[in-house]
């Protein structure tokens, strides 16, 4: 594994992390404690310290899966977790990202994970309304003090949301998190340099464009699964987004080269990225992810 410095929060990650969300249950399945278990520990084999979650995904059900995952060796990982939501059913969750709700959804948080600080926690992709709140910060902050959060990190949405990213600073945040794949090429532009300046760690979200950046979707394909968060998406945009797929496949992939593990290096070859965060489904996936370190030295 190869590990980068995520920005001032000085945390040390694998530039290969796991994703969560899937435990949720909004990609079409559920999963088993073992399952879980099984995926966690290949990550750990190959050297992944960085785990994502989120309060919303299922009613805080993947960071139970997590901390009952990882009990035994809670110091060998580094967890962000993520506020701002009430989770109803699959695809319908309210935003509660008040101060109080938010220091609720915190214990609850701890709890499920089953730990006493949580490593990065995170502004779950909600509106500059919602951000620009000294109060809500000022409460998180006094968290960091009391040792619950090591550090404070902002998951931002839309992609472009310079704003957000430039009131990160003030409110004590560290850590970026954003939509960046070979398919959205967006933060580079602005967010990435603002970052850099202000030494802020960046994690890389939907890193495989929700799996299309595998190579395994050709244009046409349905996700009828309406389980499948993929299943809500409009036909046209999914064929238009596996057609470019397609051409990057056949002009830009290397013959033999996995291309998940391709789309990951990818994001990983500008150094300003500090790792990665797929979401995986079973420890092969993992594996293949993880072997993404083998390919981030040839773009050039
Ligand atoms: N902050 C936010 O608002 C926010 C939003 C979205 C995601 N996230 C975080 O970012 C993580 C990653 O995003 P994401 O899960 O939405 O999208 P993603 O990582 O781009 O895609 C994940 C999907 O790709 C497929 N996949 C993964 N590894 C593969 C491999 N090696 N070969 C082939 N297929 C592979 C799997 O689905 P199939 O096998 O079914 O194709 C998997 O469910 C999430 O798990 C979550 O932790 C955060």
């Amino acid at each position: 594994m190869i590990y980068r410095r995520l920005g001032k929060s000085g945390l040390n990650i694998s530039v290969v992390g796991i994703g969560t969300w899937q435990y949720g249950g909004e990609w079409g399945r559920s999963y088993t404690q073992n399952e879980v278990d099984a995926i966690l520990q290949r990550g750990k084999d190959l050297g992944i310290n960085l785990i994502d979650t989120a309060e919303c995904y299922g009613d805080h059900t993947s960071e139970r899966l997590v901390g009952q995952s990882i009990k035994h060796n809670r110091d060998e990982w580094l967890i962000a977790s993520k506020f701002g939501h009430q989770f109803h059913a699959n695809f319908s969750r309210t935003d509660r990202f008040d101060a109080n709700s938010v220091l609720t959804q915190l214990e609850e948080s701890l709890r499920s994970l089953q730990t006493e600080s949580i490593d990065l926690y995170q502004f779950h992709s909600g509106s500059n309304e919602s951000f620009d709140n000294a109060e809500l910060w000022e409460m998180l902050n006094r968290q960091v003090a009391a040792g619950k959060i090591r550090h404070l990190g902002l998951s931002v949405s839309p992609n472009t949301n310079e704003f957000q990213v430039r009131k990160a600073v003030e409110y004590g945040i560290s850590v970026i998190q954003i939509v960046y794949n070979r398919l959205d090429r967006a933060p580079e532009a602005e967010i990435f340099p603002n970052c850099q300046k202000n030494d802020l760690g960046i994690l890389a979200r939907v890193p495989l464009a929700s799996g299309f950046l595998s190579g395994k979707y050709k244009p046409g394909t349905q996700f009828s699964n309406p389980d499948d968060v993929r299943s809500r998406r409009e036909q046209n945009n999914i064929d238009e987004q596996l057609k470019e797929v397609a051409h990057i496949q056949q002009n830009e992939v290397p013959a033999g080269v996995d291309m998940a593990a391709w789309a990951l290096a990818w994001c990983l070859r500008l150094p300003v990225v500090s790792g990665v965060i797929p979401g995986c489904k079973d420890p092969a996936q993992v594996e293949a992810n993880a072997s993404a370190i083998q390919l981030i030295n040839t773009f050039g």
